[in-house]
């Protein structure tokens, strides 16, 4: 996820840029970049890769200054180059801007800026918040800004510069974290308080909607409507290792945490709520085919595979696709038939997985038209298929993949509506499925609310070494998604099964020390799995039932259970999911693994 950090005051502004982008690392970045206020230039430096690539290339020039303002890039709209890194500037070189976020009108912007005679540098959705504000610049940045930011819809975190107006930063924010950090020789502004750790542990949190104007000896805050606010300063006592993860122990229990808003963002600005219908705009190359399209086989590895399980089970309820799920690593063994007008979906966090790469090789050797479902911009797989949807997730640094799993099922499940609408589904139908998408972040946060909850169920279980994971139809693949978080991070033995294949064989497992986690939410498997849960429990199995909220027939029939709001049958993994990770994490944690860099595991696997 992008970083800023920005500094003004009476110490040279260089080493405080360079200190701070290297505490943002952490967050997952492609390229970095700087913008300096020396004397009346503005220096602009920026580089592809690492920091240390930027580091080489401003201690080469002679900066000096007291101001200026840094970022650190994971690219969304465009490929991470040294034009498309922040800081972007207007045609002229007045205004300079950092911004994380997305800008969701950004095209129709453009366009009306296109019509004014301005020429843009970059693929940026940043590139036209620094072109508008340069046009509206009169004399006050504050103003200029405000007035900008009025014409834009989308999320931003946003830190401004002009060369007109030296010794001043114009900070905004909507959606995305802004911190203001006060010290004796001037002030700082960061996206998380690790930017700016180093020098001060005195902050004031900027909330949604509101502006601030920082100079060397003051800062003021106010609301978007230009209404001054007063705020008090906090005290922070994190540590600088602390404060990368935002107060959380680790990166997965974190990223466990983002999920309401990674949700968010895999359906902001994707959904025409009164058509019931999504927009897809990265599938528009092939939108043509694609809605003619009635069979789909979708590519994946690991947890990727299992959101894709889940998905083909929503594409048979939403659309007339059929859908194959094949893993990357078995695909090219297989021989497959590919009827005209084949889609194969490659889904992958890293878009970089060599299974996934050489199964979409494959695909295309047979004729097939290839979709991406990529987190990652600019990866391999991006550049490999036809067209593609991202996640838009932020990085994702726990090796064990988490935020990603509840994204893939989100996006799917916009494809499937997409696609599902211009084949069976209502009107009617359409706008309830978007309601429902709309509700999850809230239904994710009851979740993660019971994590004291889940933390105990997990202190009283986690010494038990075999486990076994239920569910059926939708649940059927999150049951083998619940086996695989437990196994990786705790290694504690788990095998995730579809529920009536329990009799088969898994039912000689049974034993008091061996937990069941059943995915039971009412849905129309509901009966079935209820007759489940007594086989378990007539052989003095322990059950943990994830369940609809307020469910006292399953309650009082279990020995623990999680509650999940009620939402769509076909959504349910997703808040199973979310419980799922957290039961996973707090055995790994009571058992005192090392969870975020689990043994033997890499986050990426570039190899077949
Ligand atoms: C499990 C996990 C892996 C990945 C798999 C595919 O938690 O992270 O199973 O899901 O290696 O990786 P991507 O999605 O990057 O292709």
């Amino acid at each position: 996820m992008c970083g800023i950090v920005c500094y003004v005051g009476r110490k040279e502004v260089k080493p405080i840029l360079l200190e701070g982008l290297k505490r943002l690392e952490y967050r997952g970045y492609d390229s970095a970049g700087l913008a300096i206020q020396d004397g009346n230039r503005i220096e602009l430096h920026r580089a592809v890769g690492k920091i240390a690539e930027l580091e080489k290339e401003v201690n080469d020039v002679n900066i000096r200054g007291t101001m200026g303002i840094a970022h650190t890039r994971w690219a969304t709209h465009g490929e991470p180059t040294e034009e498309n890194a922040h800081p972007q500037r207007d045609q002229d070189e007045n205004t300079f801007v950092i911004h994380n976020g997305i800008i969701e009108n950004y095209l129709s912007l453009k366009r009306m800026m296109e019509r004014q005679g301005i020429t843009f540098r970059s693929e940026t959705d940043t590139e036209i918040l620094a072109q508008l504000i340069g046009l509206n610049f009169d004399g006050s940045l504050h103003e200029a800004v405000r007035k900008s930011l009025s014409q834009v819809e989308g999320t931003f975190g946003v830190a401004v510069i002009h060369k007109s107006t030296p010794h001043e930063i114009v900070v905004a924010r909507r959606g995305s974290p802004l911190i203001i950090g006060v010290s004796d020789h001037g002030h700082f502004v960061g996206s998380d308080i690790a930017a700016m750790v180093t020098y001060t542990n005195k902050v004031v949190h900027l909330r949604d909607n509101e502006m601030a104007r920082l100079t060397v000896d003051d800062f003021s805050i106010s609301t978007a409507q230009a209404k001054p606010i007063e705020r008090s300063l906090e005290t922070v006592e994190w540590r600088a290792e602390e404060a990368e993860l935002n107060g959380f122990p680790h990166f997965m229990l974190k990223e466990i945490y983002e999920q309401p808003e990674t949700i968010k963002n895999a359906i902001r600005g994707r959904l025409e709520p009164s058509e019931g219908v999504p927009k897809l705009g990265g599938i528009e190359p092939v939108w043509e085919k694609l809605k003619e399209c009635r069979h789909m086989v979708i590519v994946a590895c690991g947890t990727s595979y299992y959101a894709g399980c889940v998905g083909m089970y929503i594409f048979e309820k939403l659309t007339e696709i059929d859908v194959e799920v094949e893993l990357a690593s078995e695909f090219r063994y297989r021989k497959l038939n590919f009827p005209r007008n084949t889609f194969v979906v490659a889904m992958s966090q890293s878009g970089e997985t060599a299974d996934t790469l050489a199964a979409i090789k494959e695909a295309r050797r047979k004729g097939a038209s290839l979709l991406g479902i990529v987190n990652v911009v600019g990866s391999s797989i991006t550049r490999e298929t036809d067209a593609g949807i991202y996640n838009h997730a932020g990085p994702e640094i726990g090796v064990a993949s988490t935020k990603i799993f509840t994204s893939q099922v989100t996006i799917l499940t916009l494809l499937a509506v997409l696609l599902g609408r211009h084949q069976k589904l209502s009107l009617t139908e359409g706008v309830e499925i978007i309601r429902a998408l709309q509700a999850l972040p809230n239904q994710v946060k009851k979740v993660l609310s019971q994590s004291n909850h889940i933390q105990a169920i997990a202190e009283k279980y986690y010494g038990c070494g075999n486990w076994l994971f239920l569910g059926r139809k939708y649940n059927y693949p999150l049951a083998m998604e619940g086996a695989l978080k437990l196994k990786e991070i705790s290694y504690i033995h788990a095998e995730g099964y579809a529920a009536g294949e329990m009799k088969h064989g898994p039912i000689a497992l049974i034993n008091p020390k061996m937990p069941t986690v059943a995915v039971v939410p009412k849905d129309d498997m509901y009966e079935k799995m209820i007759s489940n849960i007594h086989e378990i429990k007539a052989r003095k199995g322990p059950v943990i039932a994830i369940a609809t909220q307020g469910d006292d027939k399953i309650k009082a029939m279990v020995d623990e259970m999680v509650e999940i709001p009620p939402t769509f049958d076909f959504l349910n993994p997703i808040l199973a999911g979310v419980s799922c990770q957290l039961l996973a994490y707090y055995c790994a944690s009571f058992l005192g693994r090392e969870i975020d860099k689990p043994r033997n595991l890499a986050k990426s696997v570039t190899v077949e």
